[in-house]
């Protein structure tokens, strides 16, 4: 088959490590028999350099009618580079936000796996994390805090400022019904995140999630409050599937789940729509102070096009292809800066990405 795959390489570390996953990409074409057409896009960083603005219409357009898009990493050093002397709404991150609203993405699907291999890498204790652990947040992509009405004003001479959290039940409905299609694919227990006891966004959030419940008998759905949540998350994370929550949850809980594991430098993402079509990029960020260097991660970019592979493109056997080679690396004890442990072999980004093709 061949498909259109849009490419935005991003900031810092991002060019680095896309160039891998695409090094991954044409070895499994190669295998199976696809071709992946590529074209480049321009985001965050890259498009301020270039044209005075993070995301413009032309790149949107032009993501719109790709079959997915593969993401490296946006942005740079807030202390350091000019992007953020830049009005709120022109530096990157704001890229980031208007291409996840304009292509309609509103379910962010974040996993965190325990690698056995990376196990040392888990901060928590062994009597906590046993055999491991595999969860997955949704979150709620373009609605919530992030997309509310703000603004800052001086009333009598007082500095205020507003964001504000807002949730219709279309919103709620449509993200709750991946959770729960999520859930019937894995191990069939939804964890809906909120903060019921405080917010009405919480409350309308619950009662919408129990609504759509009604149609998945065969889901366990348990609510949770979000500080429990992040309590629960470092003291018993086995005991999750998939964590369905709204935007400012998500983006939190997400980075602790992330950090649970360990290894940041492994975990993917994906942003969905209503259809097939996917962004897809790594959980973690553009890492200025190793930028250019040859010491980035790519494993989950790498990880990322899997997902791409298998959520946008239905080829569930390549995306297995890739996951199974990225283990086989790992086993074969092939490590980069970020999960280097003693008595490993220490390698540079191209060699991951060398490493992994190698093994599809
Ligand atoms: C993320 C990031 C973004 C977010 C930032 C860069 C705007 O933290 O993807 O989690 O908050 O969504
Ligand atoms: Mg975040």
């Amino acid at each position: 088959m061949e498909y259109n795959v849009g490419i935005i390489k991003g900031d810092c570390i991002g060019p680095e490590i896309v160039d891998e996953a695409m090094k991954v990409l044409d070895k499994v074409a190669e295998k199976f028999g696809h071709v992946f057409h590529y074209e480049q896009l321009l985001l965050g960083g890259a498009s301020i350099d270039e044209y005075g603005v993070p995301l413009t219409d032309d790149t949107l357009k032009k993501a719109r009618e790709k079959d997915a898009v593969l993401m490296g990493s946006i942005g740079g050093d807030t202390t350091t580079s000019p992007w953020y002397k830049l009005p709120a709404d022109k530096r990157p991150e704001a890229g980031l936000l208007a291409i996840r609203k304009g292509l309609g993405l509103f379910a962010n699907l974040r996993p965190a796996v325990l690698y056995e291999e990376l196990k040392q890498a888990c901060p928590l204790r062994d009597s906590i994390i046993g055999d491991g652990f595999d969860l997955m947040v949704m979150r709620e992509l373009t609605g919530g805090l992030y997309f509310g009405e703000r603004k800052t004003v001086t009333e009598n001479g007082i500095r205020k400022a507003y964001d504000s959290l807002a949730y219709d039940e279309n919103e709620i409905r449509r993200i709750t019904i991946k959770g729960f299609e999520t859930a019937m694919k894995r191990r069939k227990k939804v964890t809906s995140v909120d903060k019921a006891n405080v917010l009405d966004s919480s409350r309308l959030w619950r009662k919408v999630v129990e609504e759509v419940a009604k149609d998945y008998p065969e889901v366990t759905l348990e609510h949770m409050l979000v500080d429990n949540c992040a309590m629960q998350l470092v003291r018993n994370p086995k005991q999750f599937d998939v964590i369905l929550t709204e935007n400012m949850f998500g983006d939190i809980l997400s980075d602790e789940a992330s950090m649970v594991t360990g290894s940041i430098g492994m975990l993917s993402s994906a942003s969905m729509g209503e259809g097939k079509f996917g962004l897809y990029e790594p959980s973690h960020g553009s890492a200025p102070d190793i930028a250019g260097m040859n010491k980035a991660n790519p494993i989950a970019t790498i990880l990322s096009a899997a997902m791409m592979l298998r959520y946008s493109f239905d080829l569930d056997q390549e995306a297995d292809a890739v996951e199974a080679a990225v283990k086989e690396v790992l086993k074969q004890g092939l490590r980069t800066g970020d999960i280097m442990s003693e008595g490993k072999e220490l390698i540079g980004t191209k060699e991951m990405g060398d490493a992994i093709a190698a093994c599809i």
